[in-house]
């Protein structure tokens, strides 16, 4: 035996000491709780101490969650204090009840993590670490699609969304054939104020590709199915689909019309003040009808006439 191997013995030796004696008071806590996410959650902890200890009086206790400097829960010098929302689980705990486990009334998400529970009695001391997982169920997912009147034939995107749930899970997608289209989609997770996450996928469906029927499943971080909708594309019959596009041809007809109308008009009157000045310039003139060339003159003379009201540049034309 060298000297390493000695000192690691003396070592052993002297943390069995050290435990033996602590021995005395043990916190025994459960070593993960699960919590729903606004119901309540409980820490199980309970004390243990020696059976020779015949008069065992708990003096202190402190909870605490890693990352928050205040006790969560504390008792000490008799008196009991807790942040909102804390409490011991027995309803009329004191000093002698050696189950010293933690009430969280009205689950958050921020509640999720580490906690220490350290008890102090009058023949020794101890303490330990539990866990809180904090869940919360998807709600039932809703579809909607893009655009908002989607056929067999017309392509588009279909978008499933699913909140309230903790922690972030996963939507999948699949055709009424069960084929998973997944992998076609794009998903996106954030988290809302409340800490809870909000899934959202947007499922591209391709032109001449689509079938009559998509199921958007919601899974939970465990891979566990919490929840489905059906999404069924119209199979809308050509009539109908023609029907639809006249109408909406219509619909832009209308729309387009006024514009027109207005125009037209304007180039009516523009026309009939213009034959009007024509007519009662034509008794000036020899010939009732005119050759083209005569006719040409005779409106290049008008224009020049009138250039000065009309302004227009038609005259450098020809
Ligand atoms: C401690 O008390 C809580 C609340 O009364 C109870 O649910 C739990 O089972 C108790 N733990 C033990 C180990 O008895
Ligand atoms: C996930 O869902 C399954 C089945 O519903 C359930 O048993 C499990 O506890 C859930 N897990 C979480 C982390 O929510």
């Amino acid at each position: 035996m060298n000297m390493a191997s000695i000192g690691i013995l003396c070592s052993i030796i002297f943390v069995i000491l050290i435990r033996a004696n602590a021995a005395f008071v043990k916190v025994q806590c459960t070593t993960e709780s699960v919590g729903q996410y606004g119901q309540q959650s409980l820490l199980d902890c309970n004390v243990k101490h020696s059976e020779e200890v015949s008069d065992f009086q708990i003096r202190v206790v402190v909870w605490k969650k890693e990352g928050v400097d205040e006790p969560v829960l504390m008792f000490n010098k008799e008196e009991i204090t807790s942040q909102p929302g804390f409490q011991f689980a027995e309803p009329s705990w004191n000093n002698r009840n050696m189950n010293v486990s933690l009430l969280i009334t009205n689950t958050k998400v921020v509640d999720s993590g580490a906690y220490g529970c350290m008890v102090i009695g009058n023949s020794g001391d101890d303490m330990s670490d539990t866990n809180l997982k904090v869940t919360a169920k998807y709600k039932v997912p809703t579809i909607s699609s893009i655009p908002e009147k989607i056929t067999l034939n017309t392509g588009g995107s279909l978008i499933c969304k699913s909140d309230g749930g903790y922690p972030k899970g996963e939507i999948r997608w699949f055709d009424e054939y069960n084929t998973d289209w997944t992998k076609s989609a794009k998903m996106e997770a954030k988290q809302t104020t409340s800490g809870l996450v909000q899934l959202s996928s947007e499922l591209t469906l391709l032109q001449g590709s689509v079938f009559s029927k998509y199921i958007c499943q919601v899974f939970n971080a465990s891979g566990g199915k919490e929840a489905e909708t059906t999404f069924n594309i119209p199979v809308t019959s050509e009539k109908h689909e023609r029907k639809e596009e006249k109408k909406e041809n219509a619909g832009l007809a209308t729309k387009v019309i006024p514009p027109l109308l207005v125009i037209g008009a304007l180039i009516l009157v523009l026309l009939a003040v213009f034959f009007h000045k024509r007519r009662s310039q034509q008794p000036r003139r020899q010939s009732t009808t005119p050759l083209m060339g005569d006719h040409h003159q005779a409106c290049r003379c008008e224009l020049d006439a009138e250039q000065g009201d009309l302004g227009t540049n038609e005259t450098e034309n020809s």
